[in-house]
């Protein structure tokens, strides 16, 4: 099936951290992506900024290096074309210089859309938004991007909000989280809002619990110097499994209106259940893995990744988390995340509840309750576990079969990576995937009296061997509800 999109409006795109690991690993191959296919219009130009004194032609090549180490089938007359669109200019934003250069590239084409996007440390997002503002740089057409972290905590994610909405109106403020972007998660608002089947099910009445598994096999290797000031709560619960949760949990938007869908979020968000101190110990799990072995190969543990061993960060987290709310009263979603897990798994599981009662006779096996298993990674898709007869002559016996539907084999085409789709989101001012000021402030909300009660805790996280599936407290903290985690039953 060929990609079809429709051309941009002219754009400057001004990526700051442009010679950065973002940079190279997903930013510039993402927008490549958008070339072939015709989506990047002739007046777009993409001007990479960072402190190192580079020439256009010098970051050309690093640009033609990173498309081409990270895309699979690079067109070379496609790369020709986006290559003519990059420039490139030197900013020290710690020095505050070099802003003028900045300015003269940019000057004349106020009437463009102009997208910053910050591709830098947290703490260079005051002073970038300041010097962009003082340069008279922000126009009506104007829009900034950042990555999480957004803060460290609700005072500090506060205290970044307020610097950019100092010099950017938050319609022009797009907070990435690039689980958003991901072609499945967009798929479980089609499932749900885009087929009659599943909506009237989808309530405390039908459903037992859902899951949440993010499970990565990788270390934190090369970041152990930020990761371990941030671990796996800041790092992947604030935002991805909380954004998961509310795309499972929330109402249905009155549209897919940014507002709309952002507003039925932060409703969920506000009903989670606030943790005590005592829900904290009985409801959170949190470790760190050990050596071990992960696809294959022996592997460190965290403290040696480190080169300290007086870390208590912790790499894994489970938590039983509540929704207080009709739909959802009594249903328990389960999140767990961790790195050096048994194999890269992202899914999410929808428990529904046992049959009422069985018509069939005993000998017929154990009728299994229906489950629906989204599939993040690594192979995208839907499966949904029912029962059937089985086949053939005797006695009815039945038994459970998936209805599996991967979306890569039905449509046979190749999937965006989350980046593409939000690039070209935030240039054509869509915000509908991107996350507003208040649902970050919420979700921080949540989060940081568990972040309080851990950082009083004596007891260190509990280790886990690499390659397992986290701590034995985590297994406990499921089966101690008469629950397992799906992933140990395949
Ligand atoms: C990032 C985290 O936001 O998400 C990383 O900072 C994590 O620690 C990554 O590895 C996971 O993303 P993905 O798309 O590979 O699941």
């Amino acid at each position: 099936m060929t990609e079809r999109s429709a051309q941009s409006d002219p754009f400057d795109l001004v990526v700051f951290g442009g010679t950065g690991d973002l940079a190279h690993r997903k930013l510039l191959p993402a927008l490549y992506h958008r070339e072939p296919i015709g989506q990047l219009g002739e007046d777009a130009r993409i001007i990479a900024v960072s402190r190192r004194p580079l020439s256009d032609e010098e970051y050309r090549e690093w640009a033609h290096n990173a498309v081409c180490e990270h895309v699979a089938e690079v067109d070379p007359k496609a790369l020709d074309r986006f290559l003519a669109r990059i420039q490139y200019v030197s900013v020290d934003v710690a020095q505050n210089t070099g802003w003028e250069a900045l300015e003269q590239k940019l000057a004349g084409r106020e009437d463009v859309t102009r997208a910053f996007y910050l591709s830098v440390s947290p703490d260079f997002f005051g002073p970038i938004c300041s010097a962009l503002g003082e340069h008279n740089l922000v126009t009506d057409r104007s829009r900034v991007t950042i990555e999480k972290p957004i803060g460290k905590n609700g005072k500090s994610a506060h205290e970044v909000n307020e610097t950019i909405g100092s010099v950017f109106k938050e319609h022009q403020i797009f907070r990435i989280d690039h689980y958003l972007g991901k072609e499945t998660v967009q798929n479980l608002m089609a499932l749900r809002f885009a087929n009659v089947l599943f909506e009237p099910l989808w309530n405390a009445a039908h459903i037992d619990h859902v899951q949440i598994t993010v499970a990565e096999t990788l270390g934190v290797e090369s970041r152990a110097g930020y990761y371990d000031t941030a671990g796996a709560l800041r790092d992947m619960v604030q935002n991805h499994l909380l954004q998961l949760l509310c795309l499972v949990a929330m109402e249905p938007p009155e549209s897919m209106a940014p507002d709309s869908v952002r507003d039925e979020k932060l409703k969920v968000l506000k009903a989670l259940r606030p943790m005590s101190a005592e829900m904290v110990e009985r409801n959170t799990v949190r470790g760190q893995y050990r050596a071990g072995a992960s696809s294959g190969g022996a592997v460190k543990g965290y403290l040696d990744e480190l080169g300290r061993n007086d870390s208590t960060t912790e790499t894994f987290v489970a938590a039983k988390v509540d929704i207080e709310n009709w739909r959802w009263a009594n249903v328990p979603f389960y999140l767990r995340t961790g790195k050096r897990l048994a194999s890269r798994l992202s899914e999410i599981t929808i428990q529904f509840k046992d049959l009422p009662h069985s018509i069939f006779l005993p000998d017929a096996g154990r009728i299994a309750a229906n489950k629906l298993v989204i599939r993040l990674q690594p192979d995208e898709g839907v499966k949904m576990q029912v029962m059937i007869k089985d086949p053939g002559p005797g006695s009815m016996r039945l038994r459970e079969v998936p209805l599996d539907m991967t979306f890569a084999e039905a449509f046979n085409v190749r999937h965006p990576d989350a980046y593409e789709r939000l690039i070209m989101d935030m240039i054509r001012g869509n915000q509908t995937l991107f996350m507003r000021r208040d649902e970050v402030e919420a979700a921080w909300f949540w989060i940081d009296p568990i972040l309080e009660h851990w950082s009083h805790l004596k007891e260190a996280p509990k280790p886990y061997t690499s390659g397992t599936w986290g701590p034995s407290a985590s297994i406990a903290l499921i089966e101690r509800d008469g629950r397992t985690w799906h992933d140990e039953t395949h």
